[in-house]
């Protein structure tokens, strides 16, 4: 596939055919393209965990009652600025006004919300979850590789015609999601990528974010 078709092209999928396997083949393949990206000293500070079948399910099951019962659980670290201000709170607004009403959920409506939100913790029905640590004495700058592996995988896996779904909705349920992951106490979870096939034909599928022009976010001196 082109370089920048297969940039461009990328979008969070969030509906996945469930019933399409994906091998291990195809992950080790994948993994092995993304474990080429830079990292500082090259240090490669990620490490991936490969989840399927009953394990995926219990980590839906626990996630899922975790959010139901509205339990928003605490992530070990912060994704999102502690206070929103401009221009980021209207971004980010806007992104989340677009996808639901693209599915036609009203803000104000609890359920709708929550019923949609939830599939966050079932993969959006991808047969393949990937969890990502990272050992918790690495500093900032192994994030900032962390960074490149993941957009080598997500950009990556699309050569093999897969798409993913990139999720740090798990973050605040660590404690319960580590621990099913045996994943060793002086590790933590960075976020995870849902990996699949995409359902061609699903509405949120067809959600497409814009960006800022060019001039927006650069300079030229
Ligand atoms: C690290 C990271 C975590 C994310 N977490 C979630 C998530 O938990 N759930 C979700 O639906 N989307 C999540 N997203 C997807 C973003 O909403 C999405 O990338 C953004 O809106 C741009 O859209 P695009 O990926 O379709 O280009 C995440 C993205 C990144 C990079």
């Amino acid at each position: 596939m082109d370089t920048i078709a297969a940039i461009t092209g990328r979008q969070s999928i969030r509906a996945f055919d469930a019933d399409r396997p994906v091998s291990d083949e195809q992950i080790r393949s994948l993994l092995a393209v993304a474990g080429r990206a830079p990292s500082g000293s090259n240090i490669q500070p990620w490490q991936i965990f490969v989840v399927r079948g009953q394990r995926k399910q219990h980590i839906t099951d626990a996630c899922s009652e975790r959010y139901l019962s509205g339990d928003e659980g605490v992530a070990e670290y912060h994704y999102y600025p502690q206070h929103w201000r401009a221009p980021y709170i209207d971004r980010r607004r806007e992104t989340g006004f677009g996808l639901y009403g693209l599915l036609g959920i009203e803000r104000r409506d609890a359920a709708a919300v929550q019923a949609y939100r939830v599939q966050n913790y079932q993969f959006f029905g991808a047969p393949v979850a990937l969890f990502f640590t990272i050992d918790r004495d690495m500093e900032l700058g192994s994030w900032l590789d962390y960074g490149m592996f993941l957009q080598s995988l997500m950009v990556a896996a699309r050569a093999d015609g897969l798409e993913t779904c990139p999720q740090a909705a798990f973050c605040p349920y660590y404690d319960s999601v580590m621990p099913l992951l045996n994943a060793p106490d002086e590790q933590m979870l960075v976020c995870a990528i849902s990996l699949g096939y995409a359902q061609p034909d699903a509405l949120i599928n067809s959600y497409r974010t814009g960006r800022l022009a060019v001039d927006e976010f650069t300079t030229f001196l």
